[in-house]
């Protein structure tokens, strides 16, 4: 993408599953590319996931919390893609306040380093679908009520508006896109904190049986990581996009239990067994969730180019060969 060419662009969260695809990606582009994390353990951040391109990006071991990092690190920026996140549903009831702080507070700070050091930026902000919580209809499209289910949905909900609000006010054009489950090659997989399908792809590939939760027949959409990349990068050159909240998600619609079929079919062995749900996961569990994304595709055009099994299939190689850098 031609607009991207010597562009400044800082990812929050850049050396995290997503913000590394993007990054990436931005790199082949041409792009000046600096990524701010603060590297927690917990978290999705990995060295791993930036090797290939290490030597073609700045890293800044930064908190999107500390308020003078991020009123420096905005300056001169032209896109500005605001991922840093605290993406465990259940930490978040474990430690609300955590996730208050990253998820809520922060996403305010970043917005007013932006106000006050370089409101001519553009922002895309990484919602989530987490935040319409069970939903009363499906497929679910923007209209649909958001009554999320936990702490982490409440403040993804927050940081959400917040960019939209400095969007109408101040005029700092932002776009947030609610993504679904996203999975593909540098997800976290060593537990189930930032997807359940990580841990699958690590059972799986380690010989464990994959487990289910309950009777696996949950409905669920997945994009590939390079297809939300691709949402991400469109939005952020389009003015159309500005002041909008859109959906992610995929057609192919699958329940859990196929999912872990097809995954087994894919690798060629393993096995799946479904078991009790445990009881605080049961609490926050959304149930059925797909997503009507027509939204986006009649805005810019966008759509899931990579099938489900082709995705799972590169994730799977990419696993098998990097799993000392994630496993453990
Ligand atoms: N992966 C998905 O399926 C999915 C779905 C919906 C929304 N999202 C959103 O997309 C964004 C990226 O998610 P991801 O899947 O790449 O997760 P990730 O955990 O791999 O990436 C998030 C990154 O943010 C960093 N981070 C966390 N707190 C920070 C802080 N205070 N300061 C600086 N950096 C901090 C982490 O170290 C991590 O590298 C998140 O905001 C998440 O809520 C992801």
């Amino acid at each position: 993408m031609q607009q991207y060419h010597g562009a400044q662009v800082l990812i929050t969260g850049g050396m995290g599953f997503i913000g590394s695809n993007l990054a990436m990606r931005l790199v082949e582009y041409g792009a000046n590319v600096t990524l701010v994390d603060s590297f927690i353990p917990s978290y999705g951040g990995n060295n791993r996931n930036i090797a290939a391109f290490r030597d073609r990006v700045h890293v800044n071991i930064a908190d999107v919390r500390d308020e003078y990092s991020m009123n420096h690190l905005v300056q001169g920026v032209d896109f500005l893609f605001n991922l840093a996140g605290q993406t465990s549903h259940l930490d978040s009831m474990l430690d609300p306040y955590s996730d208050l702080d990253i998820n809520c507070r922060a996403q305010l700070s970043i917005l007013e380093a932006c106000r006050k050091n370089n409101p001519h930026l553009k922002l895309v902000y990484a919602s989530t679908r987490q935040i319409y919580g069970k939903p009363d209809y499906l497929p679910v499209d923007e209209r649909h009520k958001l009554h999320p289910v936990d702490v982490n949905g409440i403040n993804k909900m927050a940081g959400e508006w917040y960019h939209i609000l400095y969007n109408n006010v101040y005029g700092i054009r932002a776009t947030a896109l609610r993504l679904t489950n996203t999975y593909g090659p540098r997800m976290r997989v060593k537990d189930a904190r930032q997807t359940f399908l990580g841990i699958w792809v690590k059972q799986l590939i380690q010989g464990i049986p994959i487990q289910i939760y309950g009777d696996g027949l949950q409905l669920r959409d997945f994009n590939y990581v390079a297809d939300a990349v691709d949402a991400l990068l469109m939005v952020a050159v389009s003015a159309e996009t500005d002041g909008k909240v859109y959906n992610l998600g995929s057609s192919e619609i699958i329940n859990l239990h196929d999912l872990a079929k097809l995954m087994i079919d894919i690798y060629g062995r393993g096995e799946c067994q479904l078991v009790p749900f445990p009881p605080d996961r049961k609490a926050i569990d959304i149930g059925d969730y797909y997503s009507d994304f027509r939204f986006i595709r009649d805005a810019i055009g966008w759509e899931p180019q990579v099938s489900l099994r082709q995705g799972l299939a590169e994730t799977l190689v990419y696993y098998e060969r990097e799993s000392a850098f994630y496993f453990e």
